[in-house]
């Protein structure tokens, strides 16, 4: 009995050795391709950034990523949410990094982590603690001990809890590459010889935390060896390795941009992202990774900047909320499939290519074994071509290519969209017994103190804002007294006040008013501010509310880029151009709101029992705003529409869900929404929301919402109206398709919708886009009753476009298409 007993042990512990050792993965690369267990592969990858969403939300991301036809998942690690005071560490809700990449693990995908741990990615303060800035002697991103020895501290630490849990391929995790730095070939310049010398020491240091799989650099071309130099930008085609050994990889192909306060909405087409990806594996690229495949959400004060919204969207596969954006997710999943379809060709076969003039150009892979893939390639931004190839003609348009995985069939054209376009649209989210207009209480921001000067330091003259708040909030309050008497030569009483900052919003009050607030425009944050205020005689007092909104991240030397009042100067202007400066005054200080000090957001705040319910104020300064709401259960994403609201903070049952400016208005321009694809896309190209706020809208995620009640608080500095603040739902309204002959055209309301009906069915040569399309003039009369039969009272329908199925039509020379146009 005892000798079955330890037979079965030893049996189990065999195999138990046998699945962990079999459950390691090879990693390695050559000039071809990054090679898993040895083979050469095709990845595809994207990046979703863990803290820019919550947990619960990553199982629904990542599997849609799966289902996108991704690979891998790719993050950068965030150093400053990690170690916000040195050597102390949270891992904790959505900065557990740990559990984000045992989610990836578990849905079945690689992980391509991106250490930095620089980050920049519109992150405050490029993804650095701002302690960091405050340590003597201190220099960032270059050969300096001091910042090697904590950049080395906290890479290690990543590592050793990476290796402690097995994520790393060898060990049966899913991690596959590491990035360290972040595009520093991009700054590195003017940081001159110890630049490079801090370039040699990352790759070492990198490489000494024996991690086991390849190492990467982003926009570094001379990366040593063995470091992988890659690519980012919105084209990759032409980017070329350092080395013969390294693969041709694109860490960041950006699927749109992100948003600035006071900008508009970028929006990338899909024709042109696929586009781009099939132009680069067409030139010999192996490795693409989206940036951004979810963008999400920058919460609390994580945006970085200056003027980065809270919102992350950047028109990414998956919206803010997690939302399939169609048709670009669609659209990117179909060609996903071709190439990974042609896996082998791509990553063994030789090229020839043949040059057809005008821009278009044909790329033939042929294998050994006599397998051949074909892209046919038009470069040309206005003329579509049609060439002639191995004997048959292919009509490509203008900026598109289309890839034929046996050199003969056109499968995937990347201007030849045939996936649904789904319009979202916004419900209210209202619990069943809720008025529809929300309960408001209110405080003001306690300026007592501050509208006479008390502060909690002084010192002499203005002082620089980062250094002085350490970042610990946005705002920083400068005060000081001037003395003036009547009898004096330069006294008046009417004079002007005029500070001079570096940003990035002012607020300023004389004798205890608001006299004038302020904020940077059109990307130049040094302003200057003028205020007319009246003198009295003796003491004036002088209170400046200086605020952060989010701090820079990018470029040589970002983080010693100033912000707040530092040095001013700030000036009294009387008759006759007579000017007091106050700037070597003795100034007070004091970091912070006192309603961020008494944690108003908070139900455990001291003050929780003292708001207001009478008296609401409407568009005053400085004030604290609070309403509790019901939330309609369900798994639609919600949003708070803050219409009206002027720029302030936001919190949900005590979570920051961001900043908000609401009032910061992008500004009316021609042609906003008219969108030509081809061409090179910039961010200006296709942008979207003239003349409307940047941001209206705050994502809530689910995971902060309790069934019974919820609390709201704003806080609310310019001035704003709640009355009018609702909550909301987001969900496909209206999807279409325009599939052509022999296609198959399919259409699904991506949730717990059913499509409720068809508001326009034709089989022909209908007209138009999602919206408003337009009856053709050969159509089939009984479409519609046949789309209705497929479609309605179904989450999800398709059709095969073809007479057979629609009946005929009375189109003779042009190709005949299915569109349709149903609600959800
Ligand atoms: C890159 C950078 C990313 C992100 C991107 C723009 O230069 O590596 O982190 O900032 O630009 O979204």
């Amino acid at each position: 009995m005892e000798m079955k007993m330890n037979l079965i042990t030893l049996f189990l512990l065999l195999a138990l050795a046998f699945i962990s050792s079999s459950s390691a993965t090879d990693v390695s690369f050559d000039g071809r391709a990054i090679i898993i267990n040895g083979e050469r592969r095709v990845l595809l990858s994207g990046s979703i950034h863990y803290p820019r969403s919550t947990p619960e939300m990553w199982p629904d991301l990542i599997q849609k990523a799966k289902d996108g036809g991704l690979d891998a998942i790719e993050t950068y690690v965030f150093w400053d949410v990690h170690e916000p005071r040195r050597r102390e560490y949270n891992f904790e809700e959505s900065y557990d990094l740990i559990r984000f990449i045992k989610t990836v693990q578990e849905v079945g995908l690689y992980v391509v982590l991106r250490i930095g741990p620089y980050v920049c990615a519109e992150w405050n303060y490029g993804g650095f603690p701002v302690w960091l800035h405050q340590m003597p002697g201190i220099q960032l991103r270059t050969d300096n001990e001091i910042f090697k020895n904590e950049m080395e501290n906290f890479t290690t630490l990543i590592v050793n809890m990476l290796k402690q849990e097995k994520l790393l391929a060898p060990q049966g995790g899913p991690i596959i590459i590491t990035q360290i730095e972040n595009e520093y070939g991009n700054a590195q310049g003017p940081y001159g010889e110890p630049g490079k010398r801090y370039l040699q020491w990352c790759a070492k240091m990198a490489e000494s935390l024996n991690v086991g799989i390849p190492w990467i650099m982003c926009q570094q071309a001379d990366a040593p060896q063995p470091m992988i130099n890659t690519c980012n930008g919105y084209y990759c085609d032409s980017f070329k390795p350092n080395s013969p050994n390294s693969p041709k990889m694109w860490t960041e192909n950006w699927t749109g941009w992100f948003k600035a306060w006071g900008g508009r909405d970028p929006h990338r087409p899909a024709e042109d992202v696929a586009y781009s990806v099939a132009r680069f594996f067409q030139e010999g690229g192996t490795f693409q990774n989206y940036y951004m495949y979810h963008g999400g959400t920058n919460f609390g004060r994580t945006a970085g900047g200056p003027f980065i919204t809270t919102s992350y969207d950047y028109d990414a596969p998956l919206d803010e909320y997690g939302n399939l954006r169609q048709p670009k997710w669609g659209h990117l999943k179909q060609l996903h499939a071709v190439l990974k379809f042609m896996e082998k060709v791509l990553t063994h076969g030789d090229v020839t290519t043949t040059d057809f003039g005008n821009g278009a150009k044909a790329t033939i892979y042929t294998t050994t074994d006599g397998n051949s893939g074909c892209f046919i390639s038009n470069t040309n931004t206005s003329v579509d071509a049609t060439v002639n190839f191995q004997g048959n003609n292919y009509l490509v348009p203008a900026w598109s290519v289309s890839i034929l995985p046996d050199c003969k069939q056109e499968v995937y054209n990347t201007a030849k969209v045939t996936t649904q376009t789904s319009l979202m649209v916004k419900k209210p989210n209202q619990a069943e017994d809720e008025p529809s207009q929300l309960t408001w209480t209110w405080r003001p921001e306690r300026l007592r103190e501050s509208l006479v000067g008390l502060g909690s330091f002084a010192s002499t003259g203005l002082l620089e804002q980062i250094s002085t708040t350490r970042d610990s909030s946005d705002y920083l309050w400068y005060m000081t007294r001037v003395v003036m008497n009547e009898n004096e030569p330069d006294w008046s009483k009417e004079m002007i006040l005029r500070v001079n900052t570096t940003g990035h919003i002012l607020h300023a009050f004389f004798n205890g008013k608001h006299v004038g607030s302020q904020y940077a425009a059109n990307g130049i944050y040094k302003f200057v501010l003028e205020a007319p205020v009246t003198i009295r005689p003796g003491n004036n007092y002088i209170t400046l509310l200086s605020v952060t909104v989010g701090l820079t991240n990018y470029g040589p030397f970002f983080d010693l880029i100033p912000a707040g009042i530092v040095g001013g100067p700030v000036q009294l202007i009387g008759n006759g151009n007579v000017t007091k400066d106050l700037s070597s005054n003795k100034w007070t200080y004091k970091i912070g709101l006192a309603g961020e000090e008494k944690e108003l957001y908070s139900e455990n705040s001291p003050l929780a029992s003292k708001w207001y319910s009478d008296q609401l104020p409407i568009y005053r300064v400085m004030s604290w705003y609070q309403t509790t709401f019901k939330a309609a259960l369900g798994e639609e994403p919600v949003v708070v529409d803050l219409q009206r609201m002027g720029k302030g903070n936001a919190w949900v049952n005590g979570h920051s869900i961001g900043r908000y400016w609401v009032a910061n208005q992008t500004a009316p321009s021609d042609g906003c929404n008219e969108c030509d694809y081809r061409g090179p896309w910039s961010p200006s190209h296709c942008a979207n929301g003239c003349d409307q706020p940047t941001q209206r809208w705050y994502h809530v995620p689910r995971s902060f919402l309790k069934a019974d009640q919820n609390t709201l608080t704003l806080f609310e500095e310019f001035g704003g109206n709640p009355t009018e603040v609702n909550f909301q739902t987001i969900t496909v309204g209206t999807a279409c398709a325009s599939v052509y002959e022999g296609r198959t055209l399919e259409l699904s309301c991506q949730g717990s919708h059913t499509i409720s009906h068809i508001e326009f069915a034709s089989y022909g040569d209908a007209q138009g886009t999602c919206g408003s399309f337009q009856k053709g003039t050969c159509e089939a009369d009984n479409t519609l009753a046949l789309v209705q039969q497929a479609c309605v009272g179904q989450k999800s329908c398709s059709i095969d476009v073809s007479e057979d199925v629609l009946g005929p039509n009375k189109c003779s020379n042009t190709p005949s298409k299915l569109v349709v146009q149903a609600v959800c």
